[in-house]
């Protein structure tokens, strides 16, 4: 099949990727350039190409606030975790037409990503804006932040590095407060829940809407 689709000069899908009836395929965890099914943990200043700190943005959808962030922050790499390919390459084109070369987005499935390859203690910040709620109490397991998220997401933060979370799903957002403030290894930055906006697109047309939303910053603890 594969030998099949290069005679017809199509790229057949990495390996790692094709989808069997029945069986869900791997998650998506290699970076552009990696062969597929790498897993080993990633090596950040080989990705970027210099050592700097390195924020994450999980969802990172048309890219509006990782671009703005790259450039208002060129000492600072940021990687968009973005689960769908078209929205991908909407960020990369961005991040080109702004001339950023501090601002990369894959394809990748956000949460085993961080719980498979990012190395502790090697993320300055992890941002997770409007994560799929999955309102349906049979879907609520497909929710991102779940305690083994939590606990790998404060794992691969520096002591003292942010996670900044938003969402307009209320329900979703006590969830998500629940599981964090059980963490022993993150703290909540006081006076958090305000006072922000990360001004993702869906922030930005919520916002305009007057929809309430729930907001809030955990640190991992220095000792943490
Ligand atoms: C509701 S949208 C929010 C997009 C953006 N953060 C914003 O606020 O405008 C949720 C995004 O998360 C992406 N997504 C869902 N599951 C994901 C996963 N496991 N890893 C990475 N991205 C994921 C979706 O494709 C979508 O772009």
């Amino acid at each position: 099949m594969r030998r099949a689709l290069k005679r017809a000069g199509l790229s057949p899908a990495p390996k790692d990727f094709v989808e069997t009836p029945g069986i869900p395929p791997p998650p998506r965890t290699s970076l552009p350039g990696e062969p597929p099914g790498t897993s080993t943990p990633v090596d950040w200043a080989g990705f970027f190409g210099r050592v700097a700190p390195v924020e994450v943005e999980i969802g990172s959808g048309r890219g509006r606030f990782l671009t703005d962030e790259a450039a208002a922050r060129p000492d600072t790499s940021f990687l968009g975790a973005e689960i769908e390919l078209e929205y991908t390459r909407i960020g990369q084109t961005r991040a080109e037409k702004m001339g950023l070369t501090n601002v990369r987005f894959a394809r990748l499935d956000g949460r085993a990503f961080v719980l498979d390859r990012v190395p502790a203690g090697s993320l300055a910040a992890l941002h997770v804006f409007f994560p799929d709620p999955w309102p349906k109490k049979r879907h609520t397991k497909r929710r991102l932040f779940s305690p083994e998220f939590v606990r790998g997401a404060a794992l691969s933060l520096v002591p003292g590095g942010l996670l900044r979370v938003a969402t307009d799903n209320l329900p979703y957002f006590e969830a998500i407060r629940e599981v964090l403030d059980a963490e022993p290894a993150f703290e909540k930055v006081p006076g958090s829940e305000a006072g922000w906006s990360s001004g993702t697109d869906y922030e930005r047309k919520y916002e305009k809407e007057g929809r309430p939303m729930g907001r809030g910053i955990w640190r991992r603890r220095p000792e943490g």
